[in-house]
């Protein structure tokens, strides 16, 4: 964990755009604390991971669709373009080929105890036939970090083993040519937002597990994930004391609702048994509503600007390649790639 003492002057992180939408896990482990880095005036790189949805997206249409709903949420939820860089990952090539240079300073017993890969031998998919896309994610994504060279990534909880990889990635490759990687922070948020709980209140909330509360989809739909959620199973009426800490209810409360003392009362008669869940469902509903009013109205027009959003990448991804053209000039060079039979610089 990083010390309170060490300044975070740069940082970056990417989402996988592999789904329809995003979700209160996402916005509370991720887009959040991006968000509040950046408005603190941090170097904040972001960006569209394309290249690793291609894992499991092998239709053109359904990329596209998934890639332009990312960029749509994130400028909708306010990321600044002004403030921080944001861009799509296949924009800056630097990324593959610096993947291709990592691979060879990554032993095969780490990549192979990698979550992604061993989650889908767990799910009885055999070894010959897991594509190489998902064994390498994390090495495409090592050289993602390792690109900028920032000193964090702010993720969730699930994705701290891939940036420990990176980390291991930059000190195996240091060993051999001298300190050309800083080691970047993992920031990770502490208690609940770190890993949000779905809402059938035992695994984190996932796209692919269909336990969410989405921020973006129709109003009914929204309605339906709040009250369907998992709150307190030891609860059979509204008059019998409930259990606050850890309830998936109250969780998200907490992360949608800005009224902090509506929050607050609502916590104290849960406690006492003075108030029903469909009351606390109904209420979360409603500040769900308040704090995502202007983005998903702002999301909308931006459905219909497909050019801003265009624009917005071309300057990103024009403002990224300094850095990580600049960074991969340097490794080639350290490694010999650039050498007396080179063409050029
Ligand atoms: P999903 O699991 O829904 O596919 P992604 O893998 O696209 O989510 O995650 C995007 C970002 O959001 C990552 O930084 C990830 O760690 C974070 N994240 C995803 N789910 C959660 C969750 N339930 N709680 C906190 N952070 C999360
Ligand atoms: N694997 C991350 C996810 O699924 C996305 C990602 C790709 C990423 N490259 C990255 C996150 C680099 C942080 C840094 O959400």
């Amino acid at each position: 964990m990083r010390k309170s003492n060490e300044k975070i002057k740069r940082v970056l992180s990417g989402i996988t755009p592999s789904g329809e939408t995003l979700h209160l896990g996402n916005y509370a482990g991720a887009v959040k604390p991006q968000f509040d880095l950046l408005e603190k005036g941090v170097e904040s790189y972001y960006f569209v991971a394309d290249l690793h949805a291609l894992t499991t997206i092998q239709n053109r249409d359904l990329l596209e669709k998934y890639i332009m709903n990312n960029v749509f949420d994130y400028i909708a939820l306010g990321l600044d373009p002004d403030k921080g860089i944001y861009f799509r990952q296949s924009d800056v090539p630097e990324h593959s080929m610096l993947a291709i240079v990592l691979a060879n300073y990554i032993p095969f017993g780490l990549a192979n105890r990698m979550h992604a890969f061993k989650d889908k031998l767990a799910k009885g998919v055999a070894k010959e036939n897991i594509n190489m896309g998902l064994f390498n994610y994390p090495i495409l994504m090592a050289a993602d970090i390792l690109l900028y060279k920032p000193d964090g990534v702010p993720v969730g909880e699930d994705q701290r083993q891939h940036v420990e990889f990176a980390r291991e990635t930059a000190r195996n490759f240091n060993k051999v040519h001298g300190k050309t990687f800083p080691v970047p922070q993992v920031l990770v948020q502490k208690g609940d937002f770190g890993r949000v709980i779905g809402t059938d209140g035992q695994r984190k909330m996932s796209k692919s597990l269909g336990n969410i509360i989405s921020i973006f989809d129709d109003e009914e739909i929204i309605r339906k994930q709040i009250m369907g959620s998992y709150t307190d199973p030891n609860r059979k009426h509204a008059d019998d004391p409930g259990r606050v800490e850890g309830n998936p209810i109250f969780i998200y409360h907490d992360i949608v609702n800005d009224d902090k003392s509506e929050v607050e009362d609502l916590k104290r008669r849960y406690r006492e048994g003075k108030v029903g869940d469909v009351e606390v469902k109904q209420r979360l509903f409603e500040a769900h509503k308040r704090k995502f009013a202007e983005a998903r109205r702002r999301r909308k027009e931006l459905e219909n600007d497909i050019n801003l959003a265009k624009k917005i990448l071309k300057i990103g991804a024009e403002k990224a390649r300094v850095v990580a053209q600049k960074t991969m000039k340097e490794v080639y060079e350290v490694i010999g790639i650039t050498n007396k039979l080179s063409i050029g610089v």
